[in-house]
Parts: structure tokens; sequence; C-alpha cells
């Protein structure tokens, strides 16, 4: 049944027409509880919020199904804005952002000087920016364009490894010349078998895997996971290794287990969460209530008050 709706969440998640709909109406059925408003003025009040409990952030500009280069534009140029605006504001944030957005579908090429323009804006700025992992079509491309922009931008940019992959750990060797700072999640795409781990308790292996292997080798992990049991792990292997704390930190979900996320800032951890904004929330809200039964149940329950 859990299975099931999560299937079904998925799919919706892909629904342009659902997408469309949700953009002319606004943050509804309990959006507002994962996303920090439409504006960049919301969200950056949201990051002022965190940043005073000792919590950092990133920043995401949603955009999903970019179909024309105007569009990729008009993305391109949302970053560039968050990014002035974090700097103009002085809050604690990097940018997250989706390589689809900046175009990759229409031309690698296109994608790749968008998103040149955004690393050079950060680059000036001394601030990060993270390449999301979408889903299985775009992982070989989103490696290859990290691999040629971190050669001109060293750390200034970053990628995400997903652990529910089976390519994962030798990307995660063969991206290791670099010494790359990326971001471990168990990721968040419907996959079919013949890529990814369909059982839960493969994919949290291989993120134990993945986590101590980036670790050992001396590089940086952003482990992103709201999984005490993956927390607990990183803390005991960092601690019997001789990690230091400043090679890395856990992120979390804006809107989801906020306690947790001040419990591991008070104990001197550093914690990111992950603050998405703007009004093309859909695709992100369901692939979040697709994780989690209990927040479809919260929807229910929000979309009857309202
Ligand atoms: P999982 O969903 O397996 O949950 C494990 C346990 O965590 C639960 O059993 C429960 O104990 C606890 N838990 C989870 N949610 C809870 C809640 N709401 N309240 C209380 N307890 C809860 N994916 C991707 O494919 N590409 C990407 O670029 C990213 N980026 C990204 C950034 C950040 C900052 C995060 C946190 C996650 C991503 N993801 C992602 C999503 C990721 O791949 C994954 O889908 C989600 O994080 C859910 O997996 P968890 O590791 O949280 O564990």
């Amino acid at each position: 049944m859990e299975s099931m709706m999560r299937n079904a969440l998925l799919y919706l998640s892909k629904n342009r027409m659902a997408n469309r709909t949700a953009k002319k109406y606004g943050l509804r059925f309990g959006a507002k509880r994962f996303v920090a408003g439409e504006s960049v003025s919301e969200a950056i009040g949201t990051v002022k919020r965190l940043n005073e409990q000792g919590i950092v952030a990133t920043l995401d500009h949603l955009g999903e199904f970019v179909g024309t280069v105007e569009e990729a534009e008009l993305s391109t140029e949302a970053c560039l804005h968050t990014l002035d605006e974090i700097e103009r504001s002085g809050v604690r944030s990097n940018l997250s952002l989706k390589l689809t957005q900046l175009g990759l579908d229409l031309s690698p090429e296109l994608c790749l000087a968008n998103m040149r323009r955004i690393l050079d804006r950060a680059s000036a700025y001394g601030n990060f920016v993270r390449i999301d992992m979408e889903d299985y079509a775009h992982n070989e491309p989103a490696i290859e364009l990290f691999c040629r922009l971190r050669e001109r931008y060293g750390d200034t940019v970053g990628l995400v490894i997903q652990a529910y992959l089976y390519k994962s750990e030798a990307d995660l060797a063969r991206l290791s010349v670099y010494a790359p700072n990326l971001r471990l999640v168990k990721g968040a795409y419907k996959e079919p078998p013949e890529v990814a781990y369909p059982d839960k308790a493969d994919v949290d292996r291989s993120f134990i895997k993945l986590i101590e292997t980036h670790l050992a080798n001396g590089h940086y992990a952003a482990v992103a996971t709201h999984d005490d049991n993956v927390i607990e792990h990183t803390i005991a292997f960092a601690a019997r290794n001789r990690i230091p704390l400043s090679q890395f930190e856990f992120q979390m979900l804006y809107g989801i287990r906020p306690q947790r996320q001040l419990e591991l800032a008070s104990a001197g951890y550093t914690m990111r969460v992950y603050v998405p904004f703007g009004n093309d929330w859909y695709g992100y809200f369901m692939r979040r209530l697709a994780e989690r039964p209990a927040n479809v149940a919260f929807v229910m329950k929000s979309m009857f008050k309202s």
C-alpha cells in the first residue's frame, strides 16, 4: 500500500498540467510547511531565523519542467539574483540548483554557459553552489558537467551522489581525484531495479558505505538525511577515525525534524537546512509527500482546514 502511494505521488510529481495549475494558485495544501515562500525576500527571512538558531542554509529557487531557452534564462537570472540577495543581506547560506532548470535538456552547452555565469558570480562573492542530482537520465550528464566545471571553479562547486544507484560507488571513486565536496543522499526519484537498489536496507547499506569511503578519503561530506541511524553512525565513525568536524556537515530539508536540526547545531555540528522557495513548488512538494506517508496525512488535514 505504502509503495503504491509512493509510486503514485512520484508519478504525479512529473505532471506538467498539475505543475502549471499549482503555479497559478500559489502555495497550497500544506506546501508552506516545506517551501519557505514564493519570493526571495521571504526565503531570506527564513534563513535569517535559522541563522539566529546557529543553523546555516542552502537556498533553492525551485524550478522544474524548463522547456525553452527563455525559461532557462529566467532560471539563471533567479539563481544570480538569489546569490546577490544572500550577499546583500549577509545571511549564511549557499545555493543549490538543478541543471535541468538551466537548460540541460535543451543543450548541455547552454547549461554549461549558464552554470559559468552563476559560478562566476558565486566565486566573486566567495560563495558555493551545489548541483542537486535529479533522475537517472540526468545522472551521467550532471557528472560530466560537474567535472568540466570543477577544473575551472574548484571548491566553488559541489555535486550530489545518490546511494540508491548501483553506479554511485564507482562514481565516488572516479570523482575522488577532484577531492570534491559532495552531498550524499539516499535518492528521491523513482528508478527501476536495473539501475537502483529496490530494497531500502540495501540503500541504507550503500549510503553508509559512501559516507565512510568519502570521509576516509579525506574529502568534505554533506550528509543529507533525517535518518538518526545514519546520523549517529556518521558521528561515531568520524570520532573513531579522528575526522575533524570541519570535514563534514549534516543537512536536512526545511520543515522536516526542526528539533533534531537544533540539537545537532547545539552539539557543535554544522547543520545546513535546504530552503526551497518560489512558485514552482509542485514537483518538490510531491516528492516530499512520497517520502513519508505521514506527510500525506498532514496535507489532508490542512486541505480540510483551509
Ligand atoms: P528516510 O526517508 O529513509 O527516513 C529514515 C528515517 O528518518 C525515518 O524512518 C524516520 O525515523 C526519520 N524521518 C524521516 N522523515 C522524518 C520526519 N518528517 N519526521 C520525523 N522523522 C523522520 N535526493 C536526490 O535524489 N537528489 C538530491 O539532490 C537531494 N538533495 C537533498 C538535500 C537534502 C538537504 C536532503 C535532506 C535530502 C535530499 N534529497 C535529495 C532527498 C533524499 O534523497 C531522500 O529522498 C530524503 O532525504 C529522505 O531520505 P532520508 O535519508 O531522510 O531517510
